[in-house]
């Protein structure tokens, strides 16, 4: 901005039903120099207001339809920020008065001098547009101090980190499909931090851990009463999200039912909580993540084919890192630095066996269990001892049957552990085997179950 008067030419959405009104308002701001777009209709006029308007809105306060109010709350949906000017009749102050406490920028009351009213525009422009100046310099900043959370140097990842940025801060709704481990959650947190939205909430709701009776109210809320047992009112994830984003993880688990219900919030952005007939407006970005490939039938599943439809504006693809083994070696060298920092220990020098286990390996668990590697290698629990160190350094040719089995076996429960985080209840059912054997083996085999522990565990 070079000019010296930044309001100069700052637009203003001026909505009153009353046409004469309306028209009087409109010349004054317009003879202070605004650039006024007049609505008689509060619901054209939130046609027109995205959330990044970069003007002020004033509002007369009684209307038919929706009124000044109503209108206020919806716009704060959109942009927090939005800085809004009630214009009052006499009977309103007080209503006007808690509409300042809700965060309302200024009321005026009728009949107002002219000036009053210029005053306050000039005002909530100037303020508006450090706003969005502040979000504009945040934006850069994050993207600037990018590199850490998404390593990767391949072809694949600089794409991936391409395409990120520049649909972090659009309101589209994003897919983010891979196998286990392979970065969905860093994706969708990065769209969510280099957004607008960062200052709302990341919201996340796996799909496939809860169960179906609470997904629904965990989902869009539930009046007290609502069911048995919903002794007060809760707030549903999707609107707790408003204004930030919501990470739906698992989808393809998501119950039948819920995607039905799921559709119509993606559509309509809005969201009606359980046991109330009233609908509230959301400013709703989702971010699903799935493991499976939703867009091919054979592995959809009973996952609804019109929901994928809506959820695939965006689908952002995460190659397991097997497919990307170049960024081995710097992921590698990214969490032996932090595993050293977190257990303030010297990471041991990396051995020849290491190496070849670093390049050799599938990676079934992906980034995950590379980072549950590294910190075992630093804690000096994956160094080549010939005598506990499996498959990959003795020659499996002088072993016994028996001893290869061994070898077998622990390396499987390794991986099983490693894929599920060291969550054991997960880890036995993948194995199949009873919990106390489960255990048996462990000892045999020496293996650590906690240093498998996602840092989810705490
Ligand atoms: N490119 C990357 N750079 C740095 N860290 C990464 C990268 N990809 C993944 N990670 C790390 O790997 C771990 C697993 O990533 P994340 O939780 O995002 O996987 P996911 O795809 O959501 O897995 P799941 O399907 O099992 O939930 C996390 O600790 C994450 O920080
Ligand atoms: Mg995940």
């Amino acid at each position: 901005m070079s000019s010296t008067e930044p309001d100069r030419g700052a637009r203003v959405i001026l909505i009153d039903n009353d046409r004469d009104l309306l028209a009087a308002t409109t010349q004054t701001l317009e003879l202070a120099g605004f650039s006024v777009t007049a609505f008689s209709s509060p619901v054209e006029a939130l046609r027109s207001i995205s959330g990044d308007f970069g003007g002020v809105v004033v509002t007369d306060i009684r209307m038919p339809d929706i009124d000044g109010l109503e209108l206020f709350r919806r716009i704060r949906v959109l942009d927090h920020d939005l800085p809004v000017i009630l214009v009052t009749g006499h009977g309103d102050i007080a209503m006007a008065v808690q509409a300042i406490k809700d965060g309302a920028y200024d009321f005026i009351t009728k009949p107002f001098a002219t000036d009053r009213l210029q005053q306050s525009v000039h005002r909530a422009a100037e303020m508006r547009r450090l706003v969005l100046e502040n979000r504009k310099l945040r934006l850069v900043a994050d993207a600037a101090q990018d590199g850490l959370p998404l390593i990767g140097q391949t072809p694949a990842m600089e794409r991936l980190r391409r395409t990120l940025r520049q649909i972090a801060d659009t309101d589209v709704d994003v897919l983010v499909t891979g196998e286990t481990g392979s970065g969905k959650e860093v994706v969708a947190s990065l769209l969510h931090s280099w957004s607008r939205r960062a200052k709302g909430n990341f919201v996340a709701l796996n799909c496939g851990t809860l169960p179906e009776s609470m997904i629904e109210s965990e989902l869009f809320g539930h009046e007290a009463g609502a069911f048995t047992g919903a002794q007060k009112r809760r707030i549903g994830r999707i609107e707790h999200s408003s204004g930030g984003t919501l990470f739906l993880d698992e989808i393809e688990s998501m119950p039948a039912s819920t995607q039905v219900q799921m559709l119509r919030v993606l559509e309509m952005r809005e969201v009606s909580p359980l046991g109330i007939n009233d609908v509230r407006p959301v400013d709703l970005r989702v971010v699903a993540a799935a493991k499976v490939d939703l867009g091919d039938p054979a592995q959809r599943g009973g996952f609804r084919e019109d929901l994928y439809y809506r959820l695939n504006v965006v689908t952002l693809t995460i190659p397991p890192l097997r497919e990307r083994r170049p960024d081995v070696p710097l992921l590698f060298a990214h969490f032996i630095e932090r595993a050293a920092a977190r257990f303030r220990r010297e990471p041991p020098p990396v051995s020849a066996w290491v190496e070849r286990y670093l390049r050799d390996h599938d990676w079934p668990g992906n980034v995950r269990e590379l980072t549950h590697f590294a910190e075992r290698f630093v804690l000096g629990l994956e160094d080549v001892e010939p005598s506990n160190n499996q498959v990959l350094s003795a020659k499996i040719s002088d072993l016994s049957l028996p001893e290869r089995v061994d070898q077998f076996e622990a390396e499987v429960m390794r991986e099983a552990l490693s894929r599920y985080d060291g969550d054991v209840r997960k880890t036995i059912e993948a194995l199949k085997i009873p919990r106390k054997t489960f255990y048996d083996k462990l000892q045999r085999h020496g293996i650590v179950r906690k240093t498998f522990a996602g840092s989810e565990e705490g």
